[in-house]
């Protein structure tokens, strides 16, 4: 079963090295080196550590060996994620022992969790840093160059990098992720991320709209909006008193080029309003698309996870979507074996599943966090067992689920933005539909590229991709 966690985990990109500055500094004396794990906001804090990094006069690696400097950008979500990120730090050991001066450093929510701690237990790290604190990397960074173990992991009710112009990681130069929140409010039972990455707060909508605008005139063609929990944004400007909620943002992100595919994650089915499906709607290219996490299908366990809404209540949600935008796809989050589920709930959960017949799921065994809600509360009794032959029906289901999408779209003409070569034949593209969709289809004598749209017949499909013929 765990392989089933692990492709969930490849899917975002886990423990991705940095590629990237290098080329904009010459010759610099201090190279840094970067993995991230988790989710993408983490991915995204990555970027905005880069342009610091860059500031301060380091450059970047992608080899570890020419490294000054290593960094793990840690996700703490599931006990999984830490211990991939120890089994990596064992294995810098041996490149520490060849190498004295060279510096460990662990960032983001293990680092948050786990604090001053971190620096006993795994006795390789120099530097620790919390996700609010990441501005003052480069003076960590000198303490520790004199022997010091240097820490910070204050949280921030302010801190939002607004004015720090991230550096693109790994970019296909069509896709970018820009952030427009940081931390979570909402005390999900189960979830260790309101203690590691602290209260919510909302960016100045200026600085994301200038942010967008500036990607699209450097060539990116879509931007997905980021926050833990997006429908929450809500900014006032100091000056004008002038509030902008979530709506409105997607909107002037969405009037920037109708050329720009606007997206947004993730969205809490509680708050995602009339509004935003409104303005979904009324703009091209604002995707159809919405990540929704469901967590699990039983008003029971919902209430035992503090979700805030019944099974009735999220589908529901999903039935009003799919009234305003009937092309509108939706995926989830779905948690196998929480706290006191027994058969029933878990029947309850695969029910909400085919009912909302979801394109895509992202699918995990609860996994008790120290520190939360749950694990101060309840007790982690569903065996593994009963765990893994749970998800592992989800997974089937949503398995099945996604290819009965994938055969609706047969015979429709989507649009698609090439996002470059087919992974497996470079003679196809491959690129998404507004769905989210990914979409496989074989070049032809026309001269396109990376970040152009075409149109494209779906003629077939599996269950991950739909294949196609270009049409004019
Ligand atoms: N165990 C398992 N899955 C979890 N998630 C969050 N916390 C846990 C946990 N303790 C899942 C939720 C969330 C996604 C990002 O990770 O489904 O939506
Ligand atoms: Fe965690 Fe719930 Fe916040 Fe998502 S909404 S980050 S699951 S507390």
């Amino acid at each position: 079963m765990f392989e089933i966690e692990q492709k969930v985990m490849d899917e975002s990109r886990q423990g991705e090295a940095y590629e990237g500055v290098l080329d904009t500094l010459s010759a610099p004396n201090k190279r840094f080196y970067i993995e991230s794990y988790g989710c993408q906001m983490n991915f995204s804090d990555s970027e905005i550590i880069a342009s610091i990094l860059q500031s301060s006069g380091f450059g970047s690696t992608r080899d570890v060996e020419q490294a000054n400097l290593i960094l793990l950008n840690t996700c703490s979500i599931r006990e999984k994620a830490e211990q991939t990120i120890r089994k990596r730090l064992t294995e810098f050991k041996k490149i520490k022992r060849s190498n004295s001066s060279l510096l460990i450093g662990v960032l983001g929510c293990m680092a948050e969790r786990l604090k001053s701690k971190l620096l006993e237990e795994e006795k390789l790290v120099d530097i620790v840093v919390g996700p609010d604190a990441y501005r003052t990397l480069p003076q960590l960074i000198e303490e520790a160059e004199t022997g010091e173990k240097a820490v910070n992991v204050l949280l921030s009710r302010e801190e939002t990098y607004a004015d720090i112009a991230p550096v693109r990681i790994n970019s296909n130069g069509i896709t970018a992720f820009v952030s427009i929140m940081r931390g979570c409010n909402n005390m999900c039972t189960f979830c260790v991320v309101p203690f590691t990455r602290g209260r919510e707060r909302s960016r100045d909508h200026a600085s994301i709209v200038d942010e967008c605008k500036d990607l699209f005139d450097r060539g990116f063609k879509e931007v997905t909006l980021l926050g833990q929990n997006v429908d929450s944004y809500y900014w006032v400007d100091p000056v004008s008193n002038h509030a902008v909620d979530f709506a409105m943002l997607l909107e002037k992100v969405a009037k920037i080029n109708p050329a720009l595919r606007v997206r947004f994650s993730t969205s809490h089915p509680k708050d995602i309003t009339e509004k935003v499906l409104q303005t979904m709607k009324a703009y091209d290219n604002i995707c159809k698309y919405i990540h929704l996490p469901l967590q699990s299908g039983s008003t029971r366990i919902l209430q035992l996870m503090n979700r805030t809404y019944t099974r009735e209540w999220y589908l529901a949600k999903v039935k009003r979507i799919r009234e305003v935008m009937p092309d509108c796809a939706i995926s989830s989050d779905i948690i196998a074996g929480f706290c006191t589920e027994d058969d029933q709930d878990h029947l309850d959960t695969l029910d909400v599943m085919r009912n909302s017949k979801y394109e895509y799921s992202y699918m995990f065994m609860y996994s008790e966090r120290p520190g939360t809600l749950a694990a101060k509360r309840y007790k982690d009794d569903v065996p593994m067992e009963i765990k893994k032959k749970r998800l592992e029906e989800i997974v089937s289901l949503q398995n099945q689920l996604s290819l009965e999408t994938n055969k609706l779209d047969i015979g429709k003409k989507v649009e698609v933005l090439i996002e470059g070569n087919s992974k497996k034949n470079e003679k196809q593209w491959m690129g998404r539909n507004s769905q989210n969709k990914v979409v496989v289809f074989d070049k032809t004598d026309k001269a396109l590229q990376p970040g152009d749209y075409v149109w494209v017949e779906v003629k077939d499909c599996t269950q991950g991709t739909l294949l196609g013929n270009m049409v004019s």
